[in-house]
C-alpha cells in the first residue's frame, strides 16, 4: 500500500445522545414485555430517546464535537453528508440544516438513506471524494431519531430502537492513510422486511394510513436476524479481501448495533472471540445510521481504539443494505487541543448562523401578517392573497 499518495483519514470524531434514558423497565410499565427479554434476547438494556430534539440538532452537536476535537475551520468544509433514514423534513435536507448551523459556507450538502448501513455509505462516498480530489475535508454523520417513525404500542419494534449522532471529520492527507478500503453492497428484494409503509410517495400520509399506522416503521426480525447474521461476517471479509490484509491484523469491530445476538453468531462464523467486536447497545439500543459512529466515540472514550489500531465498521439494515469500512485509526489526528482563535471563531459561526434563522423567520412572519392584515380598499376585509 503506497502511504505517499493522496489518502483521506480521519482528523475529528463526535458524539450526541440525548439525555433522556428509557430503560427496559420502564418500556415493561407499558409494554407486555420484560427486562429479561430484551437484554437476553438483544443485549438492550437502555436507550436514549430525543425530547424534543430532532435529527438535525442532534447531528449538529456530533459535528461540532468532531469540529473541536480536529480544531478545524467549517469554511474548510467542502461537503457535508448526513446518513439518516428519519431527517427533520422530507426536504430540505437535514445536511443543509446541519451546514447552516455550523457555518459551514462552502460545503455542499446532502443526505443519504441506507437505513442503517447509511454511515458507512456516507463514509465509503466521503472517502471517494477525497480520493478523487474533489474535496479536502468532509463531514460524514451517521443520525437517527428511531423514537419518531417506531410504535410506541408494538412490541417487537419499540423496545429495540433509541435516539442519537455521531460525526467523523475527514481530511485529505498525503500521509499514511486513514481510510483503507470500502466495500458497499445491497439487495432491494428485501425493501418489504424493514420498512416504513406511508409518507412517501407510493402511500403519501393520510388521515387513513395514521389511522392504520402506516407511518411507524416494521420489521421482519427473524428475516432481518437472518440476513445480518449472513452478511456482517461476508462483509468484514470482502473489506479486507480488498487490501490483503488479515483478520488477525484486525484490533477492533464495530459494528452495527442491533443485537447482541448477531454479533456472537458472526463471531462464531468468522472464527474470532466476540470480545474482538466493540458494544455499546446496552446502553443506546439501535440508533440506526448513528449506532457506529457512537460506539467509535466510546471506543476513543474509554481507551479501547488506540492510534494505528486497524477496526473494520460494518453496518447493515434497510433496504436490504450492508457495507463495511477499513480505517486505521488516528493517522490523522492532531494534538487535540484547541486554537483559541479557532474556537472564538466557530463559536461566531455558531451565533451567526443562530441570528441569520431568527432573523428569517421573523422576515417569514412578518410578511406573512402583512399579506392577512385587512387592507382598506379590499371590500372583503382582507383575508388570504394570492
Ligand atoms: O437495525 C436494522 C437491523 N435490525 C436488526 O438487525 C434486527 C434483527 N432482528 C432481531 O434482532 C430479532 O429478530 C428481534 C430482537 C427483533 C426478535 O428476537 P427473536 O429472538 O427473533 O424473537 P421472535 O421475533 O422470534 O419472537 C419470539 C417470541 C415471540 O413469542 P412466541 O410467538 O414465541 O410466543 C414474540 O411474540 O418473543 C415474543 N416477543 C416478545 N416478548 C416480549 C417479541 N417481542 C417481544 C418483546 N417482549 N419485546
Amino acid at each position: 500500500m503506497a502511504e505517499s499518495r493522496r489518502h483521506a483519514t480521519v482528523i475529528g470524531w463526535g458524539t450526541y445522545a440525548p439525555e433522556h434514558v428509557v430503560t427496559n423497565a420502564d418500556l415493561a410499565a407499558t409494554l407486555d414485555t420484560s427486562d429479561e427479554w430484551i437484554r437476553s434476547r438483544t443485549g438492550i438494556e437502555r436507550r436514549h430517546v430525543a425530547a424534543g430534539e430532532a435529527t438535525a440538532a442532534m447531528a449538529i452537536e456530533a459535528a461540532r464535537a468532531a469540529l473541536r476535537v480536529a480544531d478545524a475551520d467549517p469554511y474548510q468544509i467542502g461537503l457535508v453528508l448526513v446518513a439518516t433514514m428519519t431527517p427533520d423534513y422530507p426536504s430540505p435536507s437535514t445536511a443543509c440544516l446541519v451546514q447552516h448551523a455550523l457555518g459551514a459556507a462552502h460545503a455542499g450538502a446532502v443526505d443519504l438513506n441506507a437505513g442503517c448501513s447509511g454511515f458507512c455509505y456516507a463514509l465509503a462516498l466521503a472517502n471517494a471524494a477525497i480520493l478523487s480530489g474533489e474535496h479536502d475535508m468532509v463531514l460524514v454523520i451517521g443520525a437517527d431519531t428511531m423514537s419518531s417513525i417506531v410504535d410506541k404500542e408494538d412490541r417487537a419494534t419499540a423496545v429495540l430502537f433509541g435516539d442519537g449522532a455521531g460525526a467523523l471529520l475527514l481530511g485529505a492527507t498525503n500521509g499514511p492513510a486513514g481510510v483503507l478500503a470500502t466495500w458497499l453492497g445491497a439487495d432491494g428484494s428485501g425493501a418489504e422486511m424493514l420498512i416504513v409503509p406511508a409518507g412517501g410517495s407510493a402511500l403519501p400520509a393520510s388521515a387513513e394510513t395514521v389511522a392504520r399506522r402506516q407511518h411507524y416503521l416494521t420489521m421482519d426480525g427473524n428475516q432481518v436476524f437472518r440476513f445480518a447474521v449472513r452478511m456482517l461476517p461476508r462483509a468484514v471479509e470482502q473489506v479486507l479481501g480488498r487490501v490483503n490484509l488479515p483478520l488477525s491484523e484486525v484490533d477492533w469491530i464495530i459494528p452495527h448495533q442491533a443485537n447482541r445476538r448477531i454479533i456472537e453468531a458472526a463471531a462464531q462464523k468468522l472464527e474470532i472471540p466476540s470480545e474482538r467486536f466493540y458494544l455499546n447497545l446496552q446502553e443506546y439500543g439501535n440508533t440506526s445510521a448513528a449506532s457506529i459512529p457512537l460506539a467509535i466515540g466510546d471506543a476513543v472514550a474509554d481507551g479501547s481504539l488506540l492510534p494505528g489500531q486497524h477496526v473494520v465498521l460494518v453496518g447493515f439494515g434497510a433496504g436490504l443494505t450492508w457495507g463495511a469500512v477499513l480505517l486505521r485509526w488516528g493517522t490523522g489526528l492532531g494534538t487535540g487541543r484547541t486554537t483559541a482563535y479557532r474556537y472564538l471563531w466557530r463559536w461566531l459561526l455558531y451565533r451567526w448562523a443562530a441570528v441569520q434563522t431568527l432573523g428569517r423567520r421573523l422576515a417569514a412572519r412578518v410578511r406573512g401578517w402583512r399579506l392577512r392584515r385587512p387592507r382598506p380598499d379590499d371590500p372583503s376585509g382582507g383575508g388570504q392573497r394570492h
